[in-house]
């Protein structure tokens, strides 16, 4: 499993100094205006509706697998108390920089979002999750812990692709092309390539069930659907409510 981890991270920071898309920053306006009240929070082009987030400022914030420079430091302007965790040095590297240059107190940390055990029960009390539960094989175990050290009444909010991003290949015809479902889920790169990727393609039971298996009551959902047609993403925002069952 420590070997998926590792290949994971040089994947990532591959990406990263290629300058993947979603390694792009907030920009000095965003960051104007969330210091200014007007918090505008993404994952990839879909913002996460107002509501979802509620007033952030005093409140323990946990960036989980989400570095990169863009969600952590809009939520530290817009006076969250921000930790980031993420695999990669090369995604923290983003938020280094802009705190240095903001004046932004972060906590940011190198490591694993499946082990939260640096932080004690109930210590949080909104958790981001940007789209990275695909590079983990147990997205339960990740709900389990976030469960955990989220407060009584507190938010998780995630973000992550659609079976369909998994199921279809792009099959060339001499027509141009079509998209052909193929693949049964759950999906492993490596039992479809040689390359070094590293990705699972979950099922909605994974991901949604998995939520409520763990104690969250759903109680926001949203889609995105990118440019290409099967790229479609998810977010849901879940609530601890305490002791239901
Ligand atoms: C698609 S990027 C998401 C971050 C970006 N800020 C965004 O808005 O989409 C996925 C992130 O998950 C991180 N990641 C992947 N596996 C991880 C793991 N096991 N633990 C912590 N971070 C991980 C990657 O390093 C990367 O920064």
């Amino acid at each position: 499993m420590e070997n998926i981890f590792k290949q994971v991270e040089k994947n990532i920071d591959e990406l990263v100094t290629n300058n993947v898309d979603w390694s792009v920053c907030a920009s000095e306006k965003e960051l104007l205006e969330a210091r200014s009240g007007k918090l505008k929070l993404r994952f990839m082009d879909r913002e996460i509706p107002d509501e979802w987030l509620g007033d952030i400022k005093g409140k323990r914030v946990l960036c989980l697998a989400g570095a990169g420079g863009l969600q952590a430091p809009l939520l530290a302007c817009a006076g969250a108390m921000v930790t980031v965790i993420d695999i990669s040095e090369k995604m923290l590297d983003r938020d280094r920089e802009i705190a240095k240059r903001e004046k932004l107190s972060m906590d940011i940390i190198k490591g694993n979002m499946c082990d939260l055990s640096m932080f004690g029960d109930g210590y949080f009390d909104h958790i981001i999750n940007p789209l990275s539960l695909m590079y983990v094989p147990e997205p339960y175990a990740v709900f389990k812990e976030c469960y955990r050290v989220l407060k009584k009444g507190g938010v998780f909010i995630m973000a992550a692709p659609c079976p369909i991003n998994y199921v279809c290949d792009y099959v060339e015809d001499e027509n141009g092309g079509y998209y052909k479902a193929v693949h049964k889920m759950p999906y492993f790169s490596k039992d479809h390539d040689d390359s070094d990727w590293i990705e699972y393609g979950h099922s909605m039971e994974t991901y949604l069930g998995g939520l409520i298996r763990s104690g969250f009551i759903i109680n926001g959902y949203a889609e995105c659907q990118m440019e290409d047609i099967t790229e479609l993403y998810f977010m849901a925002r879940a609530i601890k409510c305490g002791d239901i069952y």
